[in-house]
């Protein structure tokens, strides 16, 4: 073993010694102990060393070389991945800057900027006249005890609400299966928590939302990536890998997915309920948009034909109503409810009282369907803004599905253009939008990009647009006659 490398290694521990293994050669990685591209010990050697089996070296090298953090040569070695996303020497900093923001969630947008990239509403749609009314009223009525702590679970009486708002979606359940969480994202890192121990295998979509998959690696879960199709999950390939692997849940988004905006058909949804029951899997159904469906009906929840308790359901309002409030809620199988009470308690012990009591209040006074009628009213007039912007701009040789719904589009180059290229392109213009590969938990080489238009008025979603297909034609214009110039960068992880 090399020097500078000390591993200490424990077979009292519960961890898997690999996985011991593997998180401090993955510790000595970051602290740059170990540096790019250099050679780990051969595993003959390090396993004497260590005074453990061969296959335990291997199998942390593995999973070193699946999480993208080693590469291996055959009949030489296993050597440490070079910084994986963007060269920073080949890249400008600003460009590095926005794609490592977008990556922890947030995008910077300038002041003449045109954000195209953030599906977060903006503040003119915000309901502030009527929250102001209700949460004097919540104060004049409660008083202090608006913000004392709150039960773990939630406000009693908004559980209540919540239980009679689901039944609009066909979702019949009790007001103690419903668990009151600061938003959708700490949903997910609730059920993360309380489900997945260190190595656990969890199946997504494939691609998915970035926050979940953060979510899932901060406890090291291996991640298992299964294509989206237009209509649903790749139902081959989930049988096929579930044949191989037992995952704890499959997290899913059966309507209007973040980022492609496809939409699952019944008959999936059906078959991948028939799919978790067999393999007893959880599914973890998370639902941001379902309301915003422009062209089809109100969409029938999973969970609403959940007749197994096999589906978590995690609701976010964010999308629909404030994400700065941080609110939403759980659906949760009975069998996992004391152990998401224990989870959500080490994590914020409830969310704000006064937010509960007060959005108790928007269901019970039938303020809520107002809202939303008129954030869809909204929301359509700049869907429909967007689509005939893009059917003007686009070449056609850029193809895109309209979602019917939801807040985003996601859109296909031809092979051989890169997505880096295009929101580098974009970037210099002044218009942010989000690269596929942001969405993919291995490398990937995506030809996708994904445009919003939750957070720009429609003026400046035709002009954002307009200029992203000026970019795009350029772009096949230089590319037909010169070599592309993509290979300047390297794919983002
Ligand atoms: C699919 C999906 N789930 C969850 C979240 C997080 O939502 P919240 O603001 O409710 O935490 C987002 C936010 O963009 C999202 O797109």
């Amino acid at each position: 073993m090399n020097d500078k490398m000390s591993i200490y290694l424990d077979d009292n521990l519960p961890t898997p010694l690999y996985i011991q293994l593997f998180i401090q050669l993955k510790n000595l990685i970051a602290e740059g102990v170990l540096k790019p591209n250099e050679k780990l010990p051969p595993i003959r050697k390090l396993a004497q060393q260590l005074g453990v089996n061969t296959i335990t070296v291997v199998h942390a090298y593995k999973r070193l070389e699946s999480e993208g953090l080693a590469y291996s040569i055959v009949g030489s070695g296993t050597y440490v991945a070079s910084p994986t996303r963007y060269e920073p020497q080949l890249r400008h900093q600003e460009e590095d800057e926005h794609l490592q923001m977008m990556e922890k969630g947030q995008v910077q947008v300038s002041e003449n900027a045109i954000n195209l990239a953030s599906t977060t509403p903006t503040p003119d749609l915000f309901p502030v006249d009527s929250f102001k009314m209700l949460i004097n009223k919540v104060l004049d009525r409660d008083k202090g005890q608006a913000f004392g702590y709150h039960q773990i679970q939630g406000y009693q009486p908004l559980r209540e609400s919540i239980c009679h708002y689901l039944e609009k979606f066909s979702i019949n359940v009790l007001t103690d299966d419903v668990h009151v969480i600061s938003g959708a994202q700490q949903g997910i890192d609730i059920i993360s928590k309380a489900l997945i121990e260190y190595g656990d295998c969890v199946f997504v979509e494939s691609p998915t939302y970035r926050g979940a998959l953060e979510a899932f690696k901060s406890r090291g879960a291996r991640i298992v990536e299964i294509p989206i199709q237009e209509d649903g999950i790749d139902l081959e390939k989930l049988n096929e890998m579930l044949s191989a692997y037992h995952p704890k849940f499959i997290y899913v988004m059966p309507y209007f997915q973040n980022p492609t905006g496809y939409t699952y058909s019944h008959a999936k949804k059906t078959q991948i309920l028939q799919v978790a029951r067999k393999h007893k899997t959880f599914i973890v159904e998370d639902d941001s948009l379902s309301e915003l469906s422009f062209a089809h009906e109100q969409p029938l929840p999973l969970k609403a034909l959940d007749t197994h308790q096999m589906v978590i359901y995690i609701k976010s309002f964010s999308k629909i109503f404030m994400p700065g409030l941080r609110l939403g809620f759980m659906v949760v199988p009975q069998a996992l409810r004391s152990r998401v009470i224990t989870a959500k308690h080490t994590s914020d012990i409830s969310t704000s009282g006064l937010i509960q009591r007060t959005f108790d209040l928007y269901l019970r006074e039938n303020i809520w369907e107002e809202h939303i009628k008129h954030m869809k009213q909204k929301y359509k007039k700049r869907y429909e803004t967007f689509l005939q912007a893009v059917k003007k701009s686009f070449p056609e040789s850029v193809k895109y599905k309209a979602p019917g719904g939801g807040l985003h589009v996601w859109f296909e180059l031809p092979p051989g253009y890169s997505d880096q290229e295009v929101y580098a392109r974009c970037l210099k213009k002044g218009v942010l939008i989000t690269p596929g590969s942001l969405f993919y938990h291995q490398a990937h080489d995506t030809r996708h990009f994904r445009l919003s238009f939750a957070a720009v008025n429609s003026e400046k979603i035709q002009a954002g647009v307009t200029t992203v297909g000026e970019i795009l034609h350029q772009y096949m214009e230089q590319k037909g006659t010169s070599a592309p110039s993509s290979q300047e960068y390297s794919p983002l992880l």
